[in-house]
Order: structure tokens, then sequence, then C-alpha cells
């Protein structure tokens, strides 16, 4: 538990004294790869797990240990692991805990490496993978077995906006004596702490919003002890090597100083850009938690604090007109990721999710024509103005 209340204070002070580390104000960055025994016998009892200490930088390292604690506490979580990437952080997980003949069920929509390594990867070594339509969590009852080992789903998700709502299938998976996982990258621990409404483990992509600024690759787990450990020794140690570089946990450690700033001001604005998309005449469909017209709306309000800085939207004219917006955009880049100060637009049928085939696309809900948007954190007035300039000429209405 820490000392401070507040979620803001958390993020920048959690498990951190600076008296201790020679009253540097900020944390020291560790870069040694090993670690020396005191003794010959110290060092056995350390990999005996019998005394606590670092071994070597594939294990464990003090500057990944801060923001394991931090990201812990944060997502409510007993403990903390830091991972090279997000996707370091899935398939370290998904190794350490199935095994062949083991199902895994997961949600329809999911971010398209996610799919690719459970679909086209997990199913090579014996593993089943039932994808289950979510967004009603009883259809998660009419399949669930003994054989279900983990529950798996993002909300909202890449790159439909999909909610699920954690505590309902939480309490259907545990009757199963599944393990739920959750991808809160989208909403990030500000949003929405998953564990606080039954996950078990809590996955991210801190490339996103967690580093905030598109300098790091990065991933996160936070979870139960015991299980945390399993996933640090089998999943992490030997079965990827998927170790985060300890100058990326100080950026994400950085990152985390200003997340809840950032995600208000992310929020604030998407919800000022998703207002406009959906009164735009060359805008068929806007996905977006904070819009009353947005099936889920009500789930948003239970389970997100704020509706997100992430939208999703199509357009009158199919993927044509959406390519064509896209190219005209001069302030918005045209790139993936998400979660950055600059506002990001990219089309998932060809980019993110070009992983799945078309049939599967239809199959699972993404649309040829959607585009996505991550609302960045310039000015509203300038990405609105951007965006009209790029919709087809004469189709413009005025800002709301
Ligand atoms: C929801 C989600 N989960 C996981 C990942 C994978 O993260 P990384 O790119 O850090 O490996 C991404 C990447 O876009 C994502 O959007």
């Amino acid at each position: 538990m820490s000392a401070y209340k507040g979620f803001a204070s958390r993020a920048i002070h959690h498990a951190y004294e600076p008296m201790d580390n020679d009253a540097s104000l900020t944390p020291p960055l560790h870069l040694s790869s090993t670690f020396v025994f005191e003794s010959a016998e110290a060092g056995g009892e350390m990999f005996a797990g019998e005394r606590p200490g670092h071994i070597y930088s594939r294990i464990s390292n003090p500057t990944l240990d801060l923001l394991e604690q931090r990201i812990a506490d944060l997502e409510g979580a007993e403990a903390g692991l830091a991972l090279s990437s997000g996707m370091g952080a899935i398939t370290a997980t998904l190794w350490t805990l199935v095994a062949p003949g083991d199902e895994i069920i997961v949600d329809e929509t999911l971010y398209g490496c996610t799919f690719a390594f459970m679909r086209h990867g997990l199913t090579k070594f014996g593993i089943t993978i039932t994808h289950v339509d979510m967004t009603d969590p009883e259809n998660l009852r009419d399949v669930i077995s003994d054989k279900t080992r983990v529950v798996y789903f993002e909300t909202p998700a890449n790159p439909n906006m999909r909610l699920v709502d954690i505590e309902h299938v939480a309490s259907i998976a545990h009757e199963a004596g599944a393990t739920v996982i959750v991808d809160n990258t989208y909403a990030t621990p500000y949003l929405t702490r998953p564990i606080e409404m039954g996950a078990d483990i809590v996955l991210h992509s801190a490339t996103k919003y967690l580093g905030g600024h598109g300098d790091v690759v990065a991933g996160l787990v936070a979870g139960r002890a015991e299980q945390i450990q399993e996933i640090r020794l089998v999943g992490m140690k030997d079965m990827t090597g998927a170790v985060m570089a300890p100058f990326n946990a100080l950026l994400i450690l950085r990152g985390l100083k200003t997340l809840a700033l950032r995600m208000d001001r992310h929020c604030a604005s998407a919800q000022k850009v998703a207002d406009w998309l959906e009164a735009q005449p060359a805008v068929s469909k806007v996905y977006f938690p904070g819009l009353e017209s947005f099936e889920q709306h009500g789930l948003a309000q239970k389970q997100m604090s704020q509706p997100g800085g992430m939208i999703a939207f199509e357009l009158e004219g199919g993927l044509q007109a959406g390519i064509s917006m896209m190219n005209a955009l001069q302030m918005i880049q045209r790139a993936v990721s998400l979660g950055d100060a600059e506002t990001l637009i990219q089309h998932p049928a060809s980019m993110t999710h070009s992983t799945y085939t078309p049939e599967e696309r239809a199959a699972h809900g993404i649309s040829d024509g959607l585009v996505r948007l991550s609302v960045g954190l310039e000015e509203v007035e300038d990405i609105l103005a951007d965006l009209a300039q790029a919709l087809p000429a004469g189709e413009v209405a005025a800002a709301a």
C-alpha cells in the first residue's frame, strides 16, 4: 500500500525515497547486467529462492523493480512485472499459464498481433482458442468448461472500441476456475482498474499511454505475487527472455508521472472530436464510449471513469474516402501506435489488423472502412481544423 492516496501522487512517488538514493530526485538507472554475490553460499541461496536480492537482469533489476512496484500499486495489484514490449508481456504470460490440451477463451476482437499469436501461434502447440462475443457475458457460460484455463479480452478493444463487462465476465470465469486476463492498454489504470473488478491479471502495452511520448516500446503485467513470480521465472526468464531494458523503465516511470494529467486532456479532447465527427454528413458511424449513441455507453459509465482518447469511425464513402481523408491530413500523423502527444491516424484493415485474413476481419467486426484515431495533446481546435479540411469538400458541418 502506498503512503499516498491520490492516483497522481502515487504515480509520482510510490516506492521511491530520495534519501535512500543519495538524495537523487530522479531514481537511479541501474545498467548492470549482473549482480555480485557477497559469498558463494549467498549466490546459491539466491538461486534456491531462499535469500532476496538481484542475480541477473533477465530475472530482475532495481530500476525495473521500482517500475514494477509502481504499476502494481496503480492497478491495485500485489505485484508487477516489466517486459520488453506489450507482446512480450502477452506471450510471457500465456506461455506460463497454458499447456497442450488447454483452452483460452477470447473476445471476438483483439489487437492484430495478439490475434496472430493466439490463432496462428499457440494453436500450433495444441492450445485451443475459442472466440466468444463477450459484449454479452452470458455467452461465456455456454462454452466455458474445465478445459478453459484462461479468459482473455481487451476493453475497450483495439480497434473497434467494444467494451466487456469485467465484473460479470470474471464471475462466470471464476466459477469454472479460469484465470481472467485483461489487456488494459486503451483505458490505463487511471480510467479502469480491472483487478478491483475481479480480473486476475492486467497487461499493458506500456508503449502507449503509460510511456506517452512515442519513444519507447515496453510491456507491463500486474497481478497476484505468486502468479507474477511464476511469469517472471518461466515466461520471461526461460520461455521468451523478453525483459525490459533499464533505460526504458526510466522512460516509463517518467511517463507515469504525467499519466493523470495527459489522460484528462486526451479524454476531454477525444470527447470534443467524437461529438464533432458525429455531426459530419461525411461520417457514417463513430465508435466512442463517451457518445450517447455508443451501444455500450452505459457500461462505459459503469467501468470507465472517463471515455478514453481513442476513436474509431467510418466514412460514408467507405475505404476509399478514408484513404483520401488520411492522405489530406496535415498536422495529424499517419502512424500506428497510440497514446502519444501527437494525434495519430491509421487504417486497421491494411495496417494493425492486417494479421487477420479478410474473412477473419469480417467475422470479427473489423470493417474495411474503419479508421482509428488516437487523439493527442495538441489544441483540440487544431485537431478539428485538420480533420475538417481533410473531409470531402462541402461536407463539413459547423463545430458543435
Ligand atoms: C491493445 C494492445 N495490446 C498489445 C499491444 C502490443 O504492444 P507492443 O507494441 O508494445 O508490443 C498493442 C500494440 O499496439 C495494443 O494496441
